[in-house]
């Protein structure tokens, strides 16, 4: 969990016309080139997928990328390092960036800015004592409240039943003391609102496996409290203790500020093209407050710019809108805004939305979200076989992987909406197989410098971040030449089998 010192609370983005209101949907805000270039497309060739593929350059995305971390360094002043976390400079920088690129395509593309609010936790200090000693594992959940006047509080741990999911499972001795909480069957959230609601002066939720415990406890409210996850080691042994009526005592101490701020979406659409026809991509253009974010997700933010530079050469006969989504990290906020302010019209209009996050980790794997049509909305499956047939037409090893909330395509599948997208890795630990397949290193992170102060200009790997920038560009010219063979948009949209299993939503556990 981050340390920060200071907040950077500006964000006052130098955007000529992005005074759109709170909740103004995406046409509200039309940026105007101010540049006479003229783009008419009539004396453009039309797209082809080996035209387009051919303009991406690795040259082209390593300039982009050091402009980024050129961003980045700006918010050293407040957060001590280089970041591009939304509400920093860095951030700041990015957006008008990614903007003024744009408006460089003449007038190839209608821009704007969404604005939404954003809720964010900073933890300056924390700790939590668990009888006698001090919790080695001890996470502060995202969006924790402080502790009562961001002073440590005593209690007695007292164990809820059950997963705590119902006001009827704590017990009235919770009052005045801390709730002692087993994960799962109900959100993070839940917990902590339950244990609120009991008069508990702060809650712990532990791990029923061994690992740490990261999670958010999502969008506040007067009820929740102060809550720590931890791991499932110290959390049974604990729990035992508790079960056979042994009294252990606590300390609590989260010493947080919850704040909210704006911070806005870029969209970029074709003024060419079937509008009633859109193909959807995005990459999201903020980073963690951790380091400057130049993989995640500035890799997949270039890559969707440098496609849409090189897109403005040719002639569409569907509409492109590309999106570069705020807030990505704080929990999904920006797609999620963006795609459940859409009316049923505007909705039906996007036949598909592609995802890209993380287009070259340093030790990757073409990776491909594992998108069917018998869990997600008809077409998601088509996509998936897209980037399926065009890794083998390369002679490239690819795998897939679970399509389980964890990016910006959630808000589009849970609107109904198909999508898909590929990825290169982020945690998880390279397998044996994996380094027959693609090279690199078994035993360690795909992105070694996932979420760290190293994700900077050095944790990119020129091969993967070209080929599957190469591959958007694919995908881009495919569907903006025709949706022919690709499913109709569904009125009745199979979402509820999605939904069911989805344990994440964005880059925090949720529960
Ligand atoms: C992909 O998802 C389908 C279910 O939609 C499942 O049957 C299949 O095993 C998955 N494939 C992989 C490799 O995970
Ligand atoms: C694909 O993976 C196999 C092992 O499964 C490996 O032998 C082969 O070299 C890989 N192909 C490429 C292009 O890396
Ligand atoms: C990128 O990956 C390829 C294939 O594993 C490897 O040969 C190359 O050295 C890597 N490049 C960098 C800059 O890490
Ligand atoms: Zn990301």
């Amino acid at each position: 969990m981050a340390v920060l010192s200071r907040l950077a609370l500006t964000a006052s983005f130098a955007l000529s016309a992005s005074a759109a209101g709170l909740g103004g949907s995406w046409q509200q805000s039309p940026l105007t080139s101010p540049s006479s270039l003229s783009s008419s497309q009539g004396s453009k060739p039309l797209i082809s997928t080996e035209a387009l593929q051919e303009a991406i350059s690795i040259d082209a995305l390593v300039e982009r990328a050091q402009k980024f971390y050129k961003f980045a360094q700006t918010s050293e002043e407040d957060y001590g390092h280089p970041t591009r976390v939304i509400g920093s400079t860095g951030h700041e920088r990015t957006l008008n960036y990614i903007v003024n690129t744009l408006l460089d395509q003449g007038d190839y593309y209608t821009i704007s800015t969404q604005e939404f609010p954003v809720t964010l936790s900073n933890v300056f200090e924390s700790q939590l004592v668990l009888g006698s000693s001090v919790s080695k594992s001890a996470v502060p959940m995202g969006l924790t409240p402080a502790t009562r006047d961001r002073e440590p509080v005593h209690g007695q741990l007292v164990l809820v039943n059950n997963d705590g999911c119902h006001d009827s499972d704590y017990p009235k001795n919770v009052k005045g003391n801390i709730a002692f909480i087993r994960r799962g069957a109900c959100a993070f959230g839940d917990k902590s609102i339950g244990a609120g609601k009991a008069g508990a002066k702060a809650a712990v939720i532990y791990n029923t496996d061994p690992e740490e415990l990261h999670g958010t406890l999502g969008e506040p409210t007067k009820y929740h409290v102060a809550t720590f996850g931890i791991d499932g080691t110290e959390g049974n042994a604990v729990a035992e203790k508790l079960a056979k009526g042994e009294s252990v005592s606590a300390i609590a101490y989260i010493d947080a500020e919850v704040k909210q701020i704006q911070t806005v979406n870029v969209l970029a659409q074709t003024d060419e093209g079937d509008p009633d026809n859109c193909v959807m991509l995005g990459g999201h253009s903020d980073g963690v407050a951790e380091g400057p974010g130049i993989n995640d997700d500035g890799s997949g933010s270039m890559s969707v710019l440098e496609v849409a530079v090189q897109l403005a050469k040719f002639k569409v006969n569907n509409c492109v809108r590309f999106a570069w989504w705020a807030a990505e990290e704080e929990g999904l906020l920006g797609s999620d805004f963006y795609a459940a302010s859409l009316s049923e019209e505007e909705n039906q209009k996007i036949r598909l939305f592609m995802d890209y996050d993380m287009m070259a980790s340093p030790n990757f794997a073409y990776q491909i979200y594992n998108a069917t049509n018998a869990y997600n909305p008809a077409g998601s499956e088509e996509l998936r076989d897209l980037y399926v047939d065009w890794y083998k037409s390369q002679g490239l090893n690819y795998t897939f992987i679970p399509f389980d909330g964890r990016s910006d395509y959630d808000g589009f599948i849970r609107a109904g909406i198909p999508a898909g997208g590929i990825a290169t890795g982020a945690e998880a630990v390279k397998t044996k197989e994996e380094e027959e397949m693609f090279g690199g290193h078994a035993g360690q992170w795909l992105d070694p410098c996932y979420h760290q102060i190293c994700d900077d200009l050095g944790n990119l790997n020129h091969t993967a971040w070209e080929v599957n920038t190469k591959l958007i560009a694919h995908s881009v010219a495919t569907y903006a030449l025709s949706f022919d063979g690709f499913p109709k948009r569904e009125q009745e949209t199979k979402i509820s089998s999605y939904s069911e299993t989805i344990k994440q939503h964005g880059p925090k556990l949720i529960m």
